[in-house]
């Protein structure tokens, strides 16, 4: 296990989960809405706030790829959007884990408006303003980080330390061999 320095433990990850999941419930329209899920970093903080809001909805998945195998972003968005699900006239929710340069987020919201929804609002855990490329915002931000890279609850590096509870900066020093990543994926 790694790594650097605990930045948020996870007793406090899950106090600002339960802020934002009463943030959003009383903003969210009534209904059932459809919540997208930006794979793979958003997956462990997506099912925490989807069970702390406790209401039903509908879930979908979106892949985005930014991050080649190492701590630099590639600029290059690739979204694969086969298990969205119905979006046209449902009140979404999009659920990432970091913005970062924006522009994952960019493009997952461009796709999402040509579906035509009733509305779209977007959870982010993590941003990191300092390092936008574009211009985007997210409605419901966790925490406002600084430009180290984080690890931990959902964040790799290199597909590694997804599953800790908490997040740490990251730390290379006394790192084993990575996971490794898949064939064209981070
Ligand atoms: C990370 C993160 C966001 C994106 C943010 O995803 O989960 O989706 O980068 O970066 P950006 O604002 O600079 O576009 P990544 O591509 O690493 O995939 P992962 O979620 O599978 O780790």
């Amino acid at each position: 296990m790694p790594t650097g320095e605990v930045v948020f433990s996870a007793a406090q990850i899950q106090e600002r989960v339960r802020a934002l999941a009463r943030e959003i419930n009383a903003l969210l329209p009534e209904g059932i809405p459809h919540a997208v899920i930006a794979l793979k970093g958003a997956v462990f903080f997506a099912v925490d706030l989807l069970r702390e809001m406790d209401r039903e909805v509908t879930i979908g998945f979106a892949a985005a790829s930014s991050y080649g195998p190492n701590t630099d972003s590639a600029g290059e968005v690739r979204l694969r959007l086969d298990l969205l699900g119905e979006v046209r006239g449902r009140d979404v929710l999009l659920i990432e884990d970091i913005l970062d340069t924006g522009l994952t987020l960019a493009a997952l919201r461009g796709a999402l408006r040509e579906r035509r929804p009733a509305s779209i609002r977007v959870c982010v855990l993590l941003d990191k303003p300092s390092r936008r490329k574009t211009r985007v915002s997210a409605e419901h931000v966790g925490f406002t980080v600084d430009e180290r890279f984080l690890v931990g609850y959902g964040l790799d590096c290199g597909e590694a330390h997804r599953a800790l509870p908490d997040i740490r900066a990251y730390s290379p020093e006394g790192e084993a061999a990575s996971p490794g990543t898949e064939e064209g994926e981070s």
